[in-house]
């Protein structure tokens, strides 16, 4: 697999070393990036293209606990969402031919890195883009209701410290400001590559 040309990612930071880990035949693509970086739009058009399953990890927390993600933040609190999300994580990692996004926090959580790096076949693209344009496209999905997103500042912190976090654990980056949902498709299908169907 090629690695993506890395661009500055935030005026705020400095760029990071691209990734470049190669994965030959991937059997499952996770998608991993800030709030608002457009895994859960990506995703389903990615799975599209290649004929895969697409699943939403928040999702997939959501009908396995029967709550919704700002309820369980809300009534349960952070650590027991981060939780519900390894278990829902290690459940669904070992499917193949799938497209998984993860939520945005989920690689903060070292047990969620190693099951990652460690289920082979496993392609892992970070979708970056500044931290302006992950508050305008937030802003503007109004109906998409963000816990970690409410104190802009706040976010601000957490997505410094996750940039490195995502860049370390991929194995593509993939700048998206100025992208349109399919122009990522594309670059994704670019420089992963994925293992033939089975004849
Ligand atoms: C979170 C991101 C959300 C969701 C939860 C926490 C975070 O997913 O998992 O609200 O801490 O970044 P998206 O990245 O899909 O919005």
């Amino acid at each position: 697999m090629n690695t993506q040309t890395a661009t500055t990612t935030s005026a705020l930071m400095p760029p990071l070393r691209r990734p470049s880990r190669p994965v030959r035949a991937a059997s499952r693509i996770v998608l991993t990036g800030f709030m608002g970086s457009g895994k859960s739009t990506v995703g389903p058009l990615l799975a599209a293209e290649l004929g895969w399953t697409f699943i939403d990890l928040d999702a997939e927390i959501e009908r396995r606990t029967g709550l919704s993600v700002p309820q369980i933040f809300s009534e349960q609190g952070e650590a027991a969402f981060r939780k519900e999300e390894t278990a829902a994580l290690a459940a669904v990692l070992g499917r193949t031919r799938t497209v998984i996004a993860l939520g945005g926090g989920a690689p903060e959580t070292l047990g969620n890195r190693l099951l990652l790096e460690q289920t082979p076949a496993t392609a892992i693209v970070y979708l970056a883009a500044p931290f302006a344009t992950l508050v305008d496209r937030c802003t503007a999905q109004s109906t998409t209701i963000r816990p970690n997103f409410a104190d802009p500042a706040a976010a601000q912190a957490r997505f410094a410290a996750r940039h490195p976090i995502y860049n370390r654990l991929a194995h593509v980056r993939i700048e998206t400001d100025g992208l349109t949902p399919e122009d990522s498709v594309a670059a994704v299908l670019a420089t992963v590559a994925v293992k033939s169907s089975p004849a």
